[in-house]
């Protein structure tokens, strides 16, 4: 069994010092072409992954990996800008390494966004999708081979990872800003290729809404660490066999930007009810 809990605090440490001791309320991760919400915070720190020990480092254009602490609507946040992969090459367990080193600090709320395929047909590109549930049959977990009672027990129940009283809190915020928010289960499928159509209406039939490369690891290690997580998609494109055109990043990047203010009043309204909860 590998331990990590020595290097999770190590990593926790460093953060804390370069913070000044400041203490964040919500961590963020801000998935592909969600990037620039990270501006909107005002008195921010900045810290390259590069800098923070064991963190790994990462590679993907639209992601400039680092970790920004500020303040978004008067709450003291820290954000991922830019997230690690199992498609760069990463195990699962470095995938959501950041997410464990935010539970050694303490932090107990996260956020998690990604951009999506979308496998409903009753949706659109551009819509808005809490994550209700998820579904991961690629055989491989971010909690293999690790068993450290500071991580949480070696079984642990996923039943309520997303809890209902924070998506009901997202609808209502939605619904006052006026936005449509679906809601709906994603599934994980490891990229970095796109799915083939067939693999669509297999992920239909199963159940899934949404289909994407990333936030099912993240989710599962922080419900180990017994975080409340809130998970959100962009649904940038409709998945394989769904539209005529080839997927391309391109558009992934190009949704998000059409939808980053949608996504940011969405933020900025969840986030202060949220850390009085
Ligand atoms: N499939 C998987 N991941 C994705 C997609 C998709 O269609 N769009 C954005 N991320």
């Amino acid at each position: 069994m590998k331990k990590i809990v020595p290097m999770l605090e190590e990593s926790a440490e460093y953060i804390r010092k370069r913070l000044g001791g400041r203490k964040a309320e919500i961590a963020l991760v801000l998935g592909s072409g969600l990037g620039e919400f990270a501006n909107r915070a005002e008195s921010r720190i900045e810290i390259p992954y590069g800098e923070i020990p064991h963190f790994p480092v990462s590679t993907v254009k639209g992601h400039c990996g680092k970790l920004i602490y500020g303040m978004i609507s008067s709450v003291p946040v820290l954000m991922m800008s830019g997230r690690f992969h199992f498609y760069e090459g990463y195990s699962m367990e470095e995938v959501s390494y950041p997410i464990r080193t935010f539970g050694m600090m303490g932090i107990r709320k996260l956020f998690l966004s990604n951009a999506a395929g979308c496998v409903n047909k009753d949706w659109k590109v551009g819509d808005l999708m809490l994550l209700k549930d998820h579904i991961k049959l690629v055989m491989d977990s971010p909690s293999r081979e690790i068993d450290e009672e500071e991580i949480g027990p070696r079984f642990f129940d996923m039943t309520n990872t997303y809890p209902e009283k924070l998506r009901e809190l997202a609808k209502k915020i939605a619904g006052k800003n006026g936005h449509t928010l679906r809601e709906g289960v994603y599934m994980f499928f490891s990229g970095p290729n796109f799915e083939t159509p067939s693999e669509i209406n297999a992920a239909r039939i199963l159940g899934a809404d949404a289909v994407g490369m990333s936030t099912v690891p993240e989710a599962i290690a922080a419900s180990q660490m017994k975080m409340d997580v809130l998970a959100l998609s962009l649904l940038t494109n409709m998945a394989a066999g769904i539209a005529k055109e080839p997927l391309s990043h391109r558009e992934v990047l190009e949704t998000g930007e059409r939808a980053k203010d949608m996504f940011s009043s969405l933020l900025e309204g969840i986030i202060p009810v949220w850390a009085g909860l």
